[in-house]
């Protein structure tokens, strides 16, 4: 029997991921969401193009938290999206709520499963899901650190002049304008861009990676980002999956590592059938650490704000 994944809100993050995972043919796919017919309409459409795609999974759309039942991830991506001068944390009380709801809608049914939290601001959502469904830690992540060095590598490919395929890059810290971009861990083919871009550059890109949400927010004015929101987090699934094993930058519930207890934050971790096997910690230097203090205080701020 192929795994089950089941993704709920069935809006641009949520279908496109739909698609990415029903094309690949690695799960079946339940596509949840509360407006009627949405689900229903995108995943007949997406079941009509697995015959082109050469695709056995199957895909259903649902208004019913029990279709979702025994699934191996559920992935929440459903919230509101923010609108052009909103930042993540604007979202904070009213995707709480739809967080709650849908994450004790789904993990009862799905005890054994993992969860993904897409929605923003996302470690915070990590951390309502782990709190709502009782889950333990390791089966409750949440995706920005993939999207954040996705975007990274873009941008330093582009200075480079060679294709983002060779490039590495990593990003840790809340999803947030306070993420921690780290040059020093960014390659081009192995060389770090400290020894290749002019400290300017390097910070040029820096910013724009850390605002690189907000600049498709700004273009598209209604709705975010997308298409690399579901790629980065099809990336996650595909890991749990398949039991990659790949060493990715995801939001983890911290207990110690990086110095930071009981909140999530973005870390390089290695993502396996079981969920987050491992935390790996990176020496940083003194800079390094106190940005990323800064980034964990600001999901701090957030936790406790919604309490
Ligand atoms: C972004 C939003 C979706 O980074 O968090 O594009």
């Amino acid at each position: 029997m192929k795994k089950k994944v089941s993704v709920i809100g069935a809006g641009n993050v949520g279908a496109s991921l739909a698609q990415l995972i029903v094309h690949s043919g690695i799960a079946d796919v339940v596509l949840f969401d509360i407006a009627e017919g949405i689900p229903q309409g995108k995943a007949l459409d997406l079941a009509e193009a697995c015959p082109v795609w050469q695709s056995s999974s199957s895909v259903l759309g649902t208004n019913d938290f029990a279709d979702t039942t025994g699934s191996d991830i559920i992935v929440v991506t459903a919230g509101f999206p923010r609108k052009p001068g909103m930042s993540r944390d604007d979202l904070l009380f009213a995707n709480a709520k739809v967080v709650s709801d849908v994450v004790a809608g789904t993990s009862k049914l799905s005890p054994d499963s993992i969860i993904i939290a897409v929605t923003n601001p996302m470690d915070v959502m990590a951390q309502v899901s782990m709190d709502v469904s009782g889950f333990r830690p390791e089966r409750v992540m949440g995706m920005g650190g993939i999207l954040d060095s996705a975007r990274f590598r873009t941008f330093v490919a582009w200075e480079a002049g060679v294709s983002p395929e060779d490039v590495e890059a990593l990003v840790l810290g809340g999803h947030g304008d306070l993420m921690v971009p780290m040059p020093r861990f960014t390659t081009v083919k192995g060389v770090s861009i400290t020894e290749l871009f002019s400290a300017e550059r390097i910070d040029a890109l820096v910013q724009r990676t850390r605002h690189g949400g907000a600049e498709i927010v700004s273009l598209l004015k209604s709705g975010s980002a997308y298409y690399a929101p579901a790629a980065a987090t099809f990336q996650m699934v595909k890991s749990v999956i398949l039991d990659e094993k790949r060493l990715l930058p995801c939001a983890a519930y911290l207990n110690g590592e990086y110095g930071v207890t009981g909140y999530y934050t973005g870390v390089p971790v290695v993502l396996g059938e079981s969920g987050i096997e491992r935390i790996v910690e990176l020496k940083l230097n003194a800079e390094e650490e106190k940005d990323l203090d800064k980034s964990v205080v600001a999901v701090k701020m957030l936790v406790e704000k919604l309490k």
